[in-house]
């Protein structure tokens, strides 16, 4: 099977982005698929919960192989690469990433520089994730322009205002201008507490507003202690709390993802 190019980006913080790239990537592994996960968050949040805890310490980051697409020469697309116990691979990430974006910005091809290093990657895996950062910079832009799907986490504690047409109007303008096969894989509504008549609303406005012309995900992620309990472990909500109920619903949304393609 081709190499899938998840990005997982909403420029609203604390929707659930990392923790999804990191429980959608390991319900995948488990299911056989060869995962990398790709942090491209300067705080290193996903690398922070796949037990990296220092990400600062790490000789080789994203950063480097953006700084090597700037250059032109990347002599080895596969150095820094970190194997978790889970079945996962991870491409970590620091604070070195902040200080690239100037230089991307600078760069030729400035859209590109995430893609030309993931392309090279393809033959390894069968789906790479890009856990974003909350921003719509240079960043998520190149990771939708290196990506066939952006798979959208939003929050169930919030009604979806502006920031959500503006996502979706970054996403469509990459389509245009750079990357036509981009499409978006899915909108998964997260940290779902169905006690909350907010979250039932934000549910039934995503699903009416949205549902039309985007595939919204029948799986709803629930609010759960122990979903915000396992980051802190270094493992996975299947390790931390396999039969719990975020680590069923990361299980069901792994299937409608595989059924996509
Ligand atoms: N299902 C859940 N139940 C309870 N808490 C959760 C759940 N998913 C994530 N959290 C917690 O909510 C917070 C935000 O989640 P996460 O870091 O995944 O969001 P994010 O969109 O990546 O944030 P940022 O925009 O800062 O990158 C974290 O503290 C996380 O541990
Ligand atoms: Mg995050």
């Amino acid at each position: 099977m081709p190499c899938r190019i998840i990005a997982v980006a909403n420029q609203k913080g604390g929707t659930g982005k990392t923790s999804t790239t990191l429980s959608l990537g390991v319900a995948l592994a488990r299911r056989q698929k060869r995962v990398l996960l790709v942090d491209a968050d300067p705080q290193g949040d996903l690398t922070k919960s796949l037990g990296w805890a220092d990400p600062d310490s790490l000789d080789v980051t994203l950063a480097n192989h953006i700084q090597a697409a700037i250059d032109g020469n990347d002599p080895d697309p596969w150095a820094g690469i970190l194997r978790h116990a889970e079945g996962v691979d991870l491409m970590p990430a620091n604070i070195d990433l902040a200080g690239m974006e100037m230089a991307m910005f600078m760069a030729m091809s400035r859209e590109r520089l995430l893609g030309t290093w993931a392309s090279s990657l393809k033959e390894g895996y069968d789906y790479l994730f890009v856990d974003c950062p909350a921003s719509l910079g240079i960043i998520p832009v190149n990771a939708f322009a290196a990506a066939d799907g952006v798979l959208i986490p939003v929050s169930a504690e919030f009604l979806p205002a502006s920031a959500m047409t503006d996502l979706l109007k970054s996403v469509e303008r990459v389509r245009r201008q750079i990357n036509p096969s981009l499409e978006v894989e899915g909108i998964l509504v997260t940290l779902f507490d169905g006690r909350n008549n907010l979250a039932r609303e934000v549910e039934r406005t995503v699903r009416g507003q949205f549902g039309g012309t985007y595939r919204v995900f029948d799986t709803v992620v629930p609010r759960a202690v122990s979903a915000a309990e396992s980051p802190a472990s270094g493992t996975s909500i299947f390790s931390y709390d396999a039969d719990g109920k975020a680590a069923e619903a990361f299980a069901r949304l792994a299937e409608e993802v595989l059924r996509h393609g």
